[in-house]
């Protein structure tokens, strides 16, 4: 089953408007250059939306977001809808990841929520899920992912508006990378949950990247694997030479 490849930066809390327009641009030009066959997205932080989407103008690279709120509009100071985000030219946006299910107490049925809100937007999702290093040292790695697929992905997703980021929680941003092996295990498991949620053949379609101190130096090995399509990259995204570096690691 051959899906398309999807190399997506998280920036998270990073970025000033000069140093980010200059970030996007390289990166597009880079990629204009490249002629990848994977598809490629930023998310920045909300407050450099807009100066990005103007940066990334005429090239191929999509923008995302990396939150959202369930409604569309309202009295929630503070919050930014899924429809203000399509507005502001995201494509995408970034659901449940580890550090908002840490800092902001989100639970799995607020990740449905949320995802639910930004597909009737016409966003696509990259909804994550992962371990900690407790739960991997208990042998509940696989159980806990289970359970987050399960409760955090709605029944509306389908392979074309919906991707999943593996993120086992100790390798993020700590240089510890899951072995490709260990993350292909999750990665099969997640698909196969994924085949009794939805179905078989969405499961077969529906893209699973990585995400955990991927980088230039381990991107290819873990893009080898059967099942990861792509990854979600953190700190090497920061970097137009290290996040262009792992996109000519795409060979398919
Ligand atoms: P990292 O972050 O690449 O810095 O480990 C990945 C992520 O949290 O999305």
């Amino acid at each position: 089953m051959s899906r398309k490849i999807l190399i997506a930066g998280n920036w998270k809390m990073n970025g000033l408007l000069k140093e980010s327009s200059e970030l996007a641009k390289e990166i597009a030009s880079n990629v204009k250059k490249m002629d990848t066959k994977a598809e490629v997205l930023v998310c920045p932080p909300y407050t450099l939306l807009w100066t990005v989407k103007k940066a990334l103008r005429g090239s191929k690279v999509a923008l995302g977001a990396q939150n959202c709120h369930t409604e569309e509009k309202g009295a929630h100071t503070g919050d930014i809808s899924p429809v203000m985000l399509k507005d502001a030219g995201c494509s995408y946006v970034i659901l449940g990841h580890s550090e908002r299910r840490h800092d902001h107490h989100e639970t799995n049925a607020i990740v449905c929520q949320k995802a639910e809100a930004a597909l009737k937007a016409g966003l696509k999702v990259i909804i994550c899920v992962g371990e900690t290093l407790e739960e991997r040292e208990k042998g509940e790695a696989l159980n806990v992912c289970e359970r987050q697929i399960k409760a955090s992905v709605p029944a509306i997703s389908t392979a074309s508006n919906t991707v999943i980021a593996y993120e086992p929680v100790w390798a993020i941003g700590t240089g510890k990378t899951a072995t490709p092996q260990d993350a292909e295990e999750v990665h099969a498991h997640i698909r196969k949950i994924l085949a009794q949620k939805l179905s078989k053949s969405v499961a077969s379609k529906m893209r699973i990247l990585y995400g955990g101190s991927m980088k230039p130096s381990n991107a290819e090995e873990l893009l080898k694997m059967e099942d990861i399509d792509g990854g979600l990259i953190g700190g090497a995204s920061l970097k137009a030479a290290d996040f262009t570096a792992i996109i000519e690691k795409v060979k398919i």
